[in-house]
C-alpha cells in the first residue's frame, strides 16, 4: 500500500514528553525515554509512508537539546533512522501561536498530530481542520463537550480525517475483550483503575490542577474503552464525581491548591434495548500512587454483564524483570517495543502505540488518494472524533460535578449530546 499512495507530510504539535521524550527537566524518566510520536514518525518515514516532518512547540530555544536527545537516543539506537525535522518557532524564538505559522505553510491533505496541554487541543485542532489538514489529537480530545462537537462538525465540513489517539483500542487484549463483551448480553458493572507514581507530579507541575486533572489525563483511556464496548449496548445518563486530595498539594510536590490526587467518576448507564437494564461504571484515576511499584501505569478493569464477566490487568502481563538497582519492573513491550530488530532497525511496528499512529497515517493517505471517505472510519469502530463524543461528555460532566458539587445529566436533545 505504501508504494502507490502519496507520502504524508506531518506536523507534530508539542515537543514534550510524549512526542520526543524530552521534558523541561531533561530526558523523561518514565519507562519510555524516547517515547512515541517522533520515533513512530521517523520509522514511518524510513518505511516510505511519510516524508516531510515538522515540529512545533512554544519555545524554539529547546530545539538544540531536543535534536541532541533524538540523535543520541533514536539515531544512535537504530539503523537508518533519520531524525531530522523542520522546527517552529525558528531561531530560538518563543511564540505560543507558532502552530499557526507552521500550519499556514502546509497544504490541504497534510496532517497534524497534536500532543500539547489539554486546554490547547481545541484551538490547534480547529485551526488545522479549517485549513484542510487531517488531525490526530491526543486524549482527552477536548475538555468541553461543545468543543468536541464543534470538531466533529468541522471535520465533516472540511472532509478531513480526525482521530483521537485512544491507543488502548488497539491493545490486543482490550480489543479482544470488546468483541467478547458483545456476546455477554446486557451491561451491569464496569470498574477501572489507572494510576501513575507521585513522581509524575514533578513532570506535570506546570499544568497539574491548573490546566487539567487526573481524570482527564488517565481515566480518559478506560472511559473510552467502556464507551467503545457499550456503543451499541447502553448510553451514559448521569455522572457524579468524588475526589481525594492532600498529597499533590503537600511537600514535596506543592501543586496548586485545587489539585486533586485521585478522582472517581460514578456513571449511570441505560440499556439501549431494554428499559429495565441499567448499569454502573466506576472510573478511578490517581497520580499519587506509590513510587517503586514496579509499573509506570497501573491499569486494570473489570466488566460484568448479564451472562459473564471480563477481568483485565494490563500492568502485569506475565513479563517482569528484576534488577539489583531498581527491583522488580513490569515492562510493556506490547505498547512500544524499544529493543532493535536482528538487523539493528527499530522493531516496534506491532506495538499498539505505533499502530494507533500508523492507522491514522494510512487513513489520511487513503483519503488523499480518493480511496476512502473520512466518514467511513466512523463505521469501523476506530476512535474517530465522532466515535469518541461520549468519552468527552463523561469527562466534562465529571469536571462539572467536582466544581459544582452536584450530579450532571447527559442527554440527547435535537440530535446533539448535552450536559445538564
Ligand atoms: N496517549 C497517551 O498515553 C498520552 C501520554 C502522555 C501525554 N498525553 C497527552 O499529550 C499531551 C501532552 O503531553 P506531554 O506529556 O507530551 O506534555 P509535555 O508537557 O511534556 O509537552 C507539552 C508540549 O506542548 C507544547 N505546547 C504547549 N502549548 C503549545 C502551543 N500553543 N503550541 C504548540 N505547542 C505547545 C509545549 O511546548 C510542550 O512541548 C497532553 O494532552 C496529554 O494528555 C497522552
Amino acid at each position: 500500500m505504501s508504494t502507490e499512495l502519496s507520502k504524508l507530510s506531518v506536523l507534530m504539535c508539542g515537543t514534550g514528553e510524549y512526542t520526543t521524550g524530552w521534558t523541561g527537566a531533561g530526558a523523561s524518566k518514565s519507562d519510555k525515554k524516547v517515547e512515541v510520536v517522533g520515533l513512530t514518525l521517523f520509522d514511518l518515514r524510513r518505511l516510505g509512508k511519510v516524508d516531510h516532518l515538522r515540529m512545533v512547540g512554544v519555545h524554539g530555544g529547546k530545539f538544540p537539546a531536543i535534536r541532541k536527545h533524538l540523535i543520541e537516543n533514536i539515531g544512535g539506537a537504530y539503523k537508518d533512522m533519520d531524525v531530522s525535522f523542520e522546527e517552529f518557532p525558528k531561531d530560538g524564538k518563543a511564540d505560543p501561536e507558532a502552530y499557526k505559522t507552521a500550519i499556514d505553510q502546509m497544504k490541504p491533505g497534510d496532517a497534524a498530530i497534536i500532543f500539547t496541554p489539554d486546554s490547547t487541543h481545541y484551538p490547534i485542532a480547529i485551526y488545522a481542520i479549517e485549513r484542510g489538514i487531517h488531525v490526530l489529537l491526543t486524549k482527552p480530545a477536548t475538555q468541553k463537550l461543545a468543543d468536541h462537537i464543534a470538531l466533529i462538525e468541522a471535520a465533516k465540513k472540511h472532509n478531513v480525517v480526525c482521530f483521537v489517539e485512544y491507543h488502548k483500542r488497539f491493545d490486543p487484549a482490550y480489543s479482544d475483550a470488546k468483541a467478547r463483551a458483545q456476546t455477554l448480553g446486557e451491561f451491569n458493572f464496569f470498574n477501572a483503575w489507572m494510576s501513575q507514581p507521585k513522581s509524575q507530579l514533578e513532570t506535570f507541575r506546570a499544568w497539574a490542577g491548573k490546566d487539567s486533572d487526573i481524570s482527564y489525563y488517565l481515566s480518559s483511556h478506560h472511559i473510552d474503552i467502556c464507551c467503545w464496548i457499550l456503543q451499541d449496548i447502553a448510553i451514559p445518563t448521569r455522572v457524579v464525581a468524588s475526589a481525594a486530595t492532600g498529597i499533590a498539594t503537600s511537600e514535596p510536590y506543592n501543586c496548586v491548591p485545587q489539585t486533586e490526587d485521585t478522582i472517581t467518576l460514578l456513571v449511570d448507564w441505560q440499556s439501549i434495548k431494554s428499559q429495565t437494564h441499567r448499569g454502573t461504571g466506576v472510573y478511578t484515576a490517581s497520580w499519587t500512587a506509590p513510587l517503586k511499584a514496579g509499573v509506570h501505569s497501573a491499569q486494570q478493569w473489570y466488566y460484568m454483564a448479564e451472562k459473564g464477566d471480563i477481568t483485565v490487568d494490563q500492568a502485569h502481563r506475565g513479563y517482569d524483570i528484576t534488577n539489583d538497582e531498581t527491583g522488580k519492573i513490569w515492562y510493556n513491550p506490547f505498547y512500544m517495543k524499544y529493543s532493535p530488530s536482528e538487523t539493528g532497525h527499530f522493531d516496534g511496528q506491532r506495538g499498539y502505540g505505533y499502530i494507533s499512529i500508523e492507522k491514522f497515517v494510512d487513513a489520511a493517505r487513503s483519503v488523499n488518494a480518493g480511496l476512502a471517505q473520512p466518514s467511513e472510519y466512523d463505521n469501523h469502530g476506530l476512535p474517530t472524533i465522532a466515535n469518541t463524543v461520549l468519552t468527552t461528555a463523561i469527562l466534562n460532566a465529571g469536571r462539572i460535578s467536582l466544581d459544582e458539587k452536584r450530579p450532571v445529566a447527559i442527554k440527547k436533545e435535537g440530535g446533539q449530546w448535552i450536559l445538564q
